[in-house]
């Protein structure tokens, strides 16, 4: 293991210091940073191979900096170390993906063997970064509409215009924006996701700003808002729909002047940040309303990238299948079954409401279940049709449901054969003789559209 880099990020400078001295002696390379950001840098300059991290620093703490090193180098180990045994504070850590903890002071011989069982990362967790490494942020597909987007992303990314990515939930808005980011000019700096949605309203200016030490009561130490942690990067304000008119007119100011304040603060930083922000709501339809700023819709919308939703670009399906189970079998050490021709027809026809992201699960987990030598649509239409048999589909979700004609009369079809089926007691002779049908043709059909008898 000696040769290998351990970045070490803790405020004391004693620590740092006793630290290098023992990692040193033990052969690995060691860097230092003395607070969070300056971690950040480092780590984006000498990519270690190992991070040991303070937990309790002033400006950005120890938590958000292992939050950005996990979005950035997901598998990257990282050690706490923390004087503060908090409960809370190791199941957050654990939760944002911290490999292990010490105690403060740490003792030597805990320390080397900490980092050496980490860097002994298991064969998958490394074949995993190997595989990110190559396809980082690719983004796939051959339609007109995928290739178009591919080369918007490389002409606006130097550029520092706002990008606004819209679409529906799943179809690559946060790949678009990281990828506008890897082809930036800001590409080694960082790149920073404020999720709108999931942060409470009354939390998110402190998150977006930052607040002062005892700005109010519960305030404690000083925090590092987001805008200051994307300076000279990407900040990707994710769900921008959600944000309420009060934050909509701080954001709209911040972005206007290129200033702010922190919470409880009165002196004025200067955020030098690319705005990529993304949303998949009807933000005209908001504006109309009144619940959306106009004026902060054409600061955000410099260049506006609409990605379509994936039933409207099918002819994508080969390839991201091709990719995801390639993948998905390299990262886990697998050989799975392939999709036959007309499996992937089958995909091609469903309507996929959650986009690509539900047809990555869709495809991983029928590499996992199929246990027959193809992934064939006879098979997929089986096991579809398994769910859903017992109760049939309504009329109405048959009218609705669908968007492709395909879809529908497969789906209108399946419910008539099964009602059907359910007044002739399952006799397959009796069921075909109502309907006028040879019994053969009703039982290929039955087997197309995965109709079998329930429990
Ligand atoms: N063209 C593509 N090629 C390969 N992978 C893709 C593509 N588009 C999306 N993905 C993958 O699909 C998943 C969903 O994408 P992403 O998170 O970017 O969607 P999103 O539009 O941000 O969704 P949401 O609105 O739900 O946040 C991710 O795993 C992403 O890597
Ligand atoms: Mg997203």
């Amino acid at each position: 293991m000696a040769g290998k880099t351990v970045l070490v990020i803790d405020d004391e400078a004693g620590i740092r210091k006793s630290l290098k001295m023992i990692l040193e002696y033990a052969g690995y390379h060691v860097e230092e940073a003395e607070d969070g950001i300056a971690g950040l840098s480092q780590a984006r300059k000498h990519r270690p191979d190992c991070v040991l991290l303070d937990i309790k620093m002033s400006g950005m703490d120890g938590l958000e900096v292992l939050e950005s090193l996990m979005s950035d180098y997901p598998v990257l180990p990282v050690i706490i170390l923390s004087g503060h045994g908090s409960i809370e504070t190791a199941v957050r850590a654990t939760r944002l993906g911290a490999y292990d903890f010490l105690e403060k002071p740490p003792k030597k011989d805990r320390i080397l063997l900490t980092i050496r069982n980490a860097l002994n990362l298991s064969n998958l967790e490394a074949r995993m970064k190997a595989s990110e490494s190559n396809t980082a942020w690719e983004m796939i597909g051959d339609s007109s509409a995928i290739k178009a987007i591919r080369t918007l992303v490389q002409r606006v990314a130097p550029s520092p215009l706002p990008v606004l990515v819209r679409g529906e939930s799943g179809t690559g808005k946060e790949l678009v924006a990281r990828a506008i980011h890897d082809a930036s000019n800001r590409n080694d700096g960082p790149f920073i996701q404020v999720n709108c949605a999931a942060i409470p309203e009354d939390l998110i200016e402190n998150e977006l700003f930052g607040h002062e030490k005892g700005a109010y009561s519960g305030a404690g130490e000083r925090r590092t808002g987001k805008f200051e942690m994307a300076h000279h990067g990407t900040l990707f304000l994710d769900e921008i729909g959600d944000m309420s008119l009060k934050t909509q007119a701080k954001v709209l100011r911040a972005l206007q002047e290129g200033e702010y304040q922190r919470v409880g603060g009165n002196r004025t930083l200067h955020a030098d940040v690319r705005i990529v922000a993304a949303t998949n709501q009807d933000l005209e339809v908001m504006i109309q309303e009144g619940s959306f700023r106009e004026d902060l819709f054409h600061r955000i919308n410099g260049v506006p990238i609409w990605i379509p939703p994936l039933r409207d670009r099918n002819e994508d399906i080969p390839l991201l299948v091709l990719y995801f189970s390639t993948r998905f079998n390299a990262v886990n050490g697998l050989q799975t079954p392939p999709f036959s021709k007309d499996g992937i027809e089958w995909l091609q026809r469903q309507s996929w409401k959650g986009n690509i992201r539900e047809l990555k699960n869709f495809i991983e987990r029928h590499l996992i279940l199929c246990t027959e030598p193809t992934i064939s649509g006879a098979y997929l239409q089986r096991s579809a049709g398994s769910v859903s048999v017992e109760v049939g589909q309504s009329s109405d979700t048959i009218l609705t449901a669908h968007n492709t004609l395909q879809d529908f009369k497969d789906a209108a079809e399946k419910a008539f054969l099964i009602q059907k089926l359910q007044q002739n007691n399952w006799n397959i002779k009796a069921t075909a003789e109502a309907i006028g049908t040879p019994r053969s043709n009703l039982y290929k059909r039955m087997q197309f559209l995965g109709i079998e008898r329930s429990p």
